[in-house]
């Protein structure tokens, strides 16, 4: 059974407006669900109008193919738990980035390309030339991002004298080969397409494997757009416009979140699309040295100290997500606003391992919106505050960001969480975060660490605030 081309058009004009719609409803918590819901109609539209249209031959395997694919994603996400969310995406990352290099070369070899003519082959060449290159980048970096994030690759970045000049020569070997490439005939263009996707799958290696530690926020929304734009490539091959569209909209939206991840890391765009940056605190001198005392309190005083608070801000972290931690600090929230106290929330735009990460859990926990503020808002609240509780956090709140240039998170905007009159820094040892620094905050004079895992922690206090 097959649609007729126009209901395929009009199909295909309505799951872009969802997607447009499902993009416009992920822009804030309370319209999330809606925005997910709009992508998921959209998707449904989407394949249906494709596997329905003329041409299409074989629908039984692509029916079958999607559904034992749909059944393996349902199974992946059922199981898997929050804290691996980055590299669940990371690695699906990769997938597009390796079905765009296939739909190249099956493109290219296809009879049907064979025959175009003139202007017409040329265009083809270079949109075949162009995807694989880009979904080769997407599909080795992804790789390497997964396992940086998953820790089976080291999160320290890689980095070699005259690196920059290595992927601008690799660069340039790539446009002579895609000219030499363009001037094939039938499919003799082959070999040049096996070397460009070797070097784009080196390059791929090289620009993730130069980005360190805390800086691979920037790394996940890069290549989501990278992904993006290997999926509209696919889509210019296929001759596909809902594809080109949707590849668009995930491209310049995953640029977007990379612009706004950069500035609140405060690195610059370019260095990363180029890989690796921020990263060589050896040529800035020697890392500080720790001062002062580590204290620590038991759960019984951290409570005292919460009783006598008028404001409490919490600054939850990575830690927090590990614990599971959020169930039992919304219910030590509601008992101290119930005791008259002021308590918010204090979130780090890279805090956890993905954009909006912390947001996620406390609404799924159930905390209301409007206590939960940014970075930028609360900063200048903390010389105010009675107690930050820092649960799980650690680079999000490392004063090195703003003092010490030879640390390699230097220049990060960080939650002055020193600046209050208590910090309560609740994790399990005194071990460094994400980007490997170690922390002052631990050692200033009204720091005092509650070593524990976070959610055991919490209800302890619960218990002591309740009795
Ligand atoms: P981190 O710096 O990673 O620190 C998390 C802390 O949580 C650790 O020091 C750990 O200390 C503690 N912890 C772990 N399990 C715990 C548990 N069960 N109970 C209590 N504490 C626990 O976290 P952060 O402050 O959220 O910063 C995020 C970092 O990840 C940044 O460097 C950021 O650049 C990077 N990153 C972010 C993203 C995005 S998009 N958000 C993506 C990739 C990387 P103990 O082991 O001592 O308990």
């Amino acid at each position: 059974m097959f649609i007729a081309k126009e209901i395929q058009t009009a199909a295909y004009l309505f799951a872009s407006i969802l997607f447009i719609l499902s993009l416009g409803g992920l822009s804030s918590q309370e319209s999330a669900k809606r925005g997910v819901f709009y992508g998921i109609v959209g998707m449904i539209v989407a394949i249906l109008a494709t596997v329905l249209g003329e041409g299409v031959a074989g629908q039984m395997y692509i029916v079958i193919a999607i559904a034992i694919a749909s059944a393996i994603g349902l199974m992946l996400a059922r199981k898997v738990e929050m804290t691996a969310m980055p590299q669940l995406v990371a690695i699906l990352h990769s997938f597009v980035g390796l079905a765009a290099v296939l739909v190249g070369f099956g493109s290219y070899l296809d009879p049907e390309t064979q025959s175009l003519q003139g202007a017409a082959h040329t265009i083809h060449l270079t949109e075949v030339y162009i995807g694989i290159f880009i979904g080769a980048i997407t599909f080795t970096g992804s790789i390497i991002a997964w396992g940086k994030l998953e820790g089976k690759v080291r999160s320290k970045a890689l980095l070699y004298p005259g690196r920059h000049a290595v992927n601008v020569i690799l660069l340039l070997i790539c446009i002579v080969l895609g000219v030499l490439f363009a001037g094939q005939e039938g499919t003799s263009g082959l070999v040049h397409l096996y070397i460009m996707t070797a070097i784009a799958s080196f390059i791929g290696v090289m620009l993730v494997m130069a980005i360190g530690g805390g800086d691979m926020p920037v790394v996940v929304s890069m290549l989501n757009s990278y992904s993006g734009w290997a999926a509209s490539a696919a889509g210019f091959m296929l001759g596909n416009d809902l594809l080109i569209v949707t590849g668009a909209l995930v491209g310049s939206s995953g640029a977007i979140l990379s612009i706004h991840m950069c500035e609140a890391m405060n690195r610059s765009f370019f260095s990363v699309i180029l890989g690796g940056f921020g990263n060589a605190p050896a040529s800035k001198g020697e890392a500080k040295k720790m001062e002062g005392e580590v204290t620590a309190l038991n759960h019984e005083e951290v409570a005292a100290l919460l009783k006598e608070a008028k404001s409490v801000v919490i600054v939850p972290g990575y830690g927090m997500a590990v614990a599971k931690a959020q169930y039992p600090i919304y219910d030590m929230v509601q008992t101290l606003r119930k005791a008259g106290k002021n308590v918010r929330f204090a979130i780090h735009p890279v805090a956890g391992r993905l954009p909006g990460h912390m947001n996620v859990l406390l609404a799924e926990a159930n905390v209301p919106y409007d206590i939960v503020l940014e970075m930028d808002e609360i900063n200048d609240d903390l010389p105010d505050t009675d107690v930050v509780m820092v649960i799980g956090a650690n680079d999000v709140v490392n004063p090195s960001a703003q003092d010490d240039p030879a640390s390699s998170i230097y220049g990060m905007p960080v939650i002055e969480a020193w600046k209050a009159e208590k910090v309560i820094i609740m994790k399990r040892s005194m071990s460094a975060g994400y980007s490997g620094e170690d922390n002052p905050l631990f050692y200033k004079p009204n720091s005092e660490m509650l070593y524990g895992d976070a959610k055991d922690s919490v209800e302890k206090i619960l218990t002591y605030l309740k009795a």
